[in-house]
């Protein structure tokens, strides 16, 4: 297949590359992945970041096209302390004037996302910065909570029912009060908040329909009722799909 053209450098791209499994990359993605002058991805100091690891299978890494955003290491403060926002958004900043260096001299930059951008992502952190100065684009993605409730053969809505997406880390009262309110429900963000987001659902009445999904569409990927994931550890890629019960025709 022809890779679709590029627009004239210098371009911003947000790159969506799917819920983990390459066969989700898009078409326009692929021909960005291909074309860019540099491949930007976040990642934690000493991990592969997430983004650049979707996709690995289908460009292999090449040093001279990298840049690597690596998140400052902030675990001495909790993520509601000012401090802890106050050095995440030093480090947006100085990621946004590097690349703003790349787009200066006349360079197509991408930046690497698992899902869609623009779904809770961190690109749109650079883009909030960067886009009213540079031409911008962003390719989107099939998301995470999609290619979980594909993979675990539930469609998620129907007729009317209205979808609520949460994430994990709000409070127990706010996510029961948010479960109680909704016909169906996907919960992200998972991690350490697991047994509040379970006591959650136990609230609201929900946990026979839960199902939980770990690396969906990913090599190790787990799909099984919520009832049957007795401990407390739930990964980064993670999460809990409640389907609605509407009209069925
Ligand atoms: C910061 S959000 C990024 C969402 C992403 N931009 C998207 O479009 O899905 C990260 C959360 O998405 C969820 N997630 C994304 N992809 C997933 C997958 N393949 N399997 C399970 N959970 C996933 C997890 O709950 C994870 O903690």
């Amino acid at each position: 297949m022809a890779a679709s053209a590029l627009p004239a450098p210098p371009v911003l791209f947000g790159v969506g590359l799917g819920p983990g499994d390459p066969d989700y990359v898009t078409v326009r993605a692929l021909a960005v992945l291909r074309q860019a002058d540099r491949l930007v991805h976040f990642c934690k100091l000493g991990r592969r970041g997430n983004g650049r690891a979707i996709a690995d299978a289908v460009v292999p890494s090449d040093p001279a096209r990298e840049i690597a955003l690596t998140y400052p290491v902030t675990t001495e403060w909790p993520p509601d302390d000012p401090r802890y926002a106050e050095a995440i958004a030093a480090f947006y900043e100085g990621a946004a004037d590097r690349l703003a260096a790349e787009l200066e001299v006349g360079r197509t930059v991408a930046v690497l996302c698992e899902g869609d951008p623009f779904f809770y992502g961190s690109f749109m952190h650079l883009w909030r910065r960067l886009a009213p100065r540079y031409k911008t684009e962003v390719v989107p993605g099939v998301t995470g909570m999609s290619g979980c409730w594909t993979r675990a053969h539930a469609p998620i809505t129907w007729g009317d029912d209205v979808l609520t997406v949460l994430p994990g880390t709000l409070d127990a009262g706010t996510l029961a009060a948010r479960l109680r309110s909704t016909d169906a429900a996907v919960i992200m963000k998972l991690g350490r908040h697991l047994p509040k987001v379970r006591a959650a659902l136990r609230e609201a009445g929900l946990t026979d329909r839960a199902i939980y999904v770990e690396r969906g569409t990913m090599p190790g990927e787990r799909v099984c009722p919520l009832a049957d994931k007795v401990d407390d550890e739930a990964p980064y890629f993670s999460m809990i799909l409640v389907p609605g019960l509407g009209r069925r025709l």
